[in-house]
């Protein structure tokens, strides 16, 4: 299979998607399942969202797989997430190694129990110089952790204070090299940002719905990209149509 990027099929498709899974505690719920059949199911899911983006044209997918705030849970569920992630490197990595995609990580890798992180470390190896998607798995990862890196690292590198500015922000971020999330999907219904990408969201669209990840499928993330399309992204400026007549 070819490397290069090809024609995107949505001819305002988003650059960059970035995907808060949530709802799959609830899915479980629902047919009397434990929480972490949710969590297989929701890892099963990713293989048609993945498949969707290549076909769409989407050339970045941010995954949040795992917050900061997710040691909080039981530790039953916490280990048999960090398995069921293990699980999906191994039976995924090569198909996805096939179709062209970079694995990235974003996130502290270092905090992760050794042999996931060992087995991440194996993904982002086998696919750096994949171009056809680029896939950042959020694992381990918070948006203020992010910021708090970026700023000891900056510091550590004794960057003057007036040479500060987004671009070198940005530059610091554990997203450096990858464009802003235009579109943030939201799946379980939730209104809340819960420390994703604090930085990065700060003009992205969002989709919220109430459908849980592992049911969320091809045609709903296609009127996803389908409803961006519609979107008019001002940035703060004016409608462009306004500014044309009034200056053009
Ligand atoms: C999202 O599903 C996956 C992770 C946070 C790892 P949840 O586990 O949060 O599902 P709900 O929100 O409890 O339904
Ligand atoms: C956000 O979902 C984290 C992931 C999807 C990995 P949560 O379920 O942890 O968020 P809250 O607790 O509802 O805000
Ligand atoms: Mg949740």
């Amino acid at each position: 299979m070819s490397d290069s990027p090809s024609q995107p099929i949505l001819p305002h498709a988003p650059q960059h998607v970035a995907i808060i899974m949530d709802g799959n505690g609830r899915w479980a719920l629902k047919r009397g399942l434990p929480r972490l059949a949710g969590h297989k199911a929701g890892t099963e899911n990713l293989r048609r969202i993945i498949k969707a983006c290549v076909e769409f044209g989407v050339r970045y997918l941010t995954l949040y797989a795992f917050s900061t705030e997710n040691w909080g849970r039981p530790k039953e569920e916490v280990l048999g997430l960090m398995r069921i992630l293990e699980d999906v490197i191994d039976h995924e990595l090569k198909e996805l190694h096939e179709q062209g995609v970079q694995i990235r990580h974003i996130g502290k890798l270092e905090q992760l129990p050794a042999f996931l992180q060992e087995k991440v470390r194996g993904a982002l190896q086998t696919t750096r110089n994949n171009q056809k998607l680029t896939i950042n798995i959020a694992l381990n990862y918070g948006g203020r952790d992010e910021i708090i890196h970026a700023v000891q690292q900056m510091i550590r590198d004794g960057v003057p204070a007036e040479s500060v500015d987004s671009e070198v922000v940005s530059r610091y971020l554990y997203t450096a090299g990858v464009p802003d999330p235009d579109l943030i999907i939201r799946t379980s219904g939730e209104l809340r940002i819960s420390n994703f990408l604090i930085w990065q969201a700060a003009y992205s669209e969002w989709y919220v719905t109430p459908t849980y990840w592992p049911d969320f499928d091809r045609e709903e993330f296609l009127r996803a990209l389908q409803e961006f399309a519609q979107r008019d992204r001002r940035f703060g400026r004016v409608k462009s149509a306004e500014y044309e007549g009034k200056n053009g």
